[in-house]
């Protein structure tokens, strides 16, 4: 598989002009030298992006999203139009733009698309289609009175299967073979004959995450069954595991709001649609899978999650929690009184209710602090040691000292046991972390070093020798992004010998964060020439940060000792660093 080059990737960039292929997306506005318009990635309405002819580059001076033309064709597919595109898709979209042909041999292109797609694709007309005839009054009445209106009906695509086996016949007419029909799960062969898997039930498509149909589920709406939904058996496109309900609808939304709403039910997303809410998708009754989990985190890094509010509900919140909680997301919750799901609460409580519980979910630690104490009695002293020793590991997974000391008072106030003796049970492991912290919320020293971090990549960039330099005598900044920024600089350069911020930034592909930030430091307001005792003090600067960070896991380190000799030999380190640092 050849995947287009770095050096050709060079080559359509320079072929390229970023404001022709930004105007395809954006409208732009000529200012002097530069063009500006609305930044299509944040919610505005004020002309905060700016695209440069001279350097090739658009950046954002609201949300600080920048970089190249590929980055903002990637950026635009991704966020703005909630496709799923990868950075050689987006340049192949800017090749073709100037009719250059580029192969990336995505996977997209070579994999033939299954006929099962266009079975689903009929079948979901069929059923729509049938709904409206004169068969389908009865299951439009159950509709209505569960008040789904037309529109939510042509929305959701939402169908009816027919008593006969109409729609077997009819893929048949459309050629399509028996085995792919079969394997589609929408029929199967009986006496050498077609027979449908649905007859007279309410039928929801499920779509995959492009949105394309690719499963059933359909629901009785006259009790002639005794199973609610049934829906269709596995295929070659549709794993239940593998999908959310929504997705391709909720994802432009979700990026939007900077929050995704996970519900159980598909009837839950439909109704929250009616009510305006779209950032929702639905788990469909099952456990959340590992898969399940990052699709979520790719909608958004926020995570409510809104289960019924019966037992099965609550069961169902704390076993997606498990799946979630390893994925550096932000979860919240919200529990509906009176055992209703979304959909009757909606119905029953009325919209304002809703949206209050949305705008006020419970965070991770005060659901499970509720949780932990069922079947407990405070007014026993067992019990409250027990739901202490519970509480204690969710308290110790709190990074940020100031977070945690709240939580703590919190919690004391909920038991009555001391703040003291909380923090005596806690074992704070991350003991760098904390100290990284407690330096970061001392604001001048932030500010010092990320002055002097600003400073080192700013010259890096304009000359070749610091980078060097860099490489050779400080090879570390604080702050995680810098440092990375930095490594990637001291790559670059080795690999070509030279460096070139243009070249850098496509270098970097689709490293946001990164291109973000070298756009920030390659745009500062700085003199492009430097002084070289300039940089020796900015070096000198955050070595300090180093001996600090030194300094304070040796006190730490100090405070737990207790045997003298040890106690000594840490004091005599400590020393050692700050003579050093004085010379
Ligand atoms: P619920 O039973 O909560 O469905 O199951 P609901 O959303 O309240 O549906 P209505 O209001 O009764 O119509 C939640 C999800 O579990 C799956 C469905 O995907 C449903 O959306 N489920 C439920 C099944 O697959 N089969 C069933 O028999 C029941
Ligand atoms: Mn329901």
């Amino acid at each position: 598989m050849s995947k287009v080059s770095y050096e050709e990737i060079l080559s359509i960039q320079r072929k390229v002009n970023i404001v022709d292929i930004v105007s395809d997306y954006v409208k732009l506005t000529q200012k002097g030298r530069n063009y500006f318009g609305v930044c299509p990635f944040h919610d505005d309405h004020n002309p905060s992006m700016s695209v440069s002819t001279d350097k090739q580059m658009f950046k954002c001076f609201v949300c600080g999203v920048s970089g190249n033309v590929f980055n903002f064709v990637m950026n635009y597919h991704n966020d703005v139009l909630g496709e799923d595109i990868n950075y050689y898709e987006a340049v192949k979209k800017v090749a073709d733009k100037i009719g250059v042909s580029i192969d990336i041999a995505s996977k997209k292109d070579v994999k033939i698309k299954s006929p099962l797609y266009d079975i689903y694709e009929l079948s979901v007309m069929f059923y729509q289609n049938y709904l409206n005839t004169g068969s389908g009054k009865i299951a439009k009445k159950y509709l209505n009175e569960r008040k789904i209106d037309e529109d939510v009906i042509k929305t959701f695509q939402i169908g009816l299967s027919t008593n006969n086996n109409e729609l077997s016949k009819l893929l048949k007419e459309k050629n399509y073979s028996e085995n792919d029909i079969i394997s589609s799960g929408i029929s199967i062969s009986k006496n050498n004959e077609l027979i449908d898997i649905y007859h007279n039930r309410i039928m929801f498509p499920l779509y995959d995450l492009n949105g394309s149909p690719v499963g059933f589920s359909g629901r009785i709406y006259d009790g002639s069954s005794d199973s609610k939904y049934v829906n269709t058996k596995e295929t070659d496109i549709f794993k239940k595991g593998n999908l959310l309900y929504n997705y391709h609808n909720a994802n432009v939304y979700a990026r939007k709001q900077k929050e995704i709403i996970v519900v159980e039910g598909f009837m839950d997303v439909i109704r929250l649609y009616t009510i305006g809410v779209k950032n929702v998708i639905a788990t469909m009754g099952t456990a959340v899978t590992k898969t399940q989990a990052s699709l979520m985190k790719r909608l958004s890094y926020n995570i409510i999650l809104m289960f019924d509010g019966d037992e099965a509900g609550s069961k169902a919140t704390m076993s997606a929690i498990e799946e979630l909680k390893d994925m550096d997301v932000n979860i919240k919750i919200v529990r509906l009184e009176d055992n209703l799901d979304p959909d009757e609460y909606i119905l029953t409580k009325g919209k304002d209710k809703m949206l209050y519980h949305l705008s006020h979910p419970t965070s991770l630690l005060s659901y499970k602090m509720e949780k932990y104490k069922e079947g407990l009695d405070f007014n026993e002293s067992e019990d409250i040691s027990k739901y202490i020793n519970l509480i204690k590991s969710e308290l110790e997974k709190i990074d940020d000292d100031i977070v945690r000391d709240l939580e703590i008072k919190k919690v004391s106030k909920f038991t009555g046991v001391s703040e003291e003796i909380i923090n005596s049970k806690l074992d704070i492991k991350n003991k760098d972390v904390k100290i990284v912290k407690s330096l970061k919320e001392d604001k001048t020293k932030l500010d010092k070093y990320q002055k002097a971090s600003k400073y080192i990549l700013f010259y890096m960039i304009r000359h070749n020798n610091l980078i060097d330099y860099y490489y050779n005598n400080l090879s570390f900044l604080p702050n995680t992004v810098d440092r990375a920024l930095a490594n990637e600089i001291v790559l670059f350069y080795k690999k070509y010998n030279s460096f070139n911020f243009n070249d850098f930034i496509v270098y970097l592909k689709d490293k946001k964060e990164l291109i973000k930030r070298a756009v920030y430091i390659n745009d500062l307001n700085y003199k492009d020439e430097y002084l070289m005792e300039d940089i020796d003090s900015y070096f000198k600067v955050i070595k300090e940060f180093l001996n600090e960070l030194k300094i304070n896991k040796l006190k730490n380190e100090l405070k737990n000792e207790k045997n003298e000799i040890i106690r000594k030999e840490i004091a005599r380190k400590i020393v050692s660093i700050k003579m050093k640092e004085n010379k």
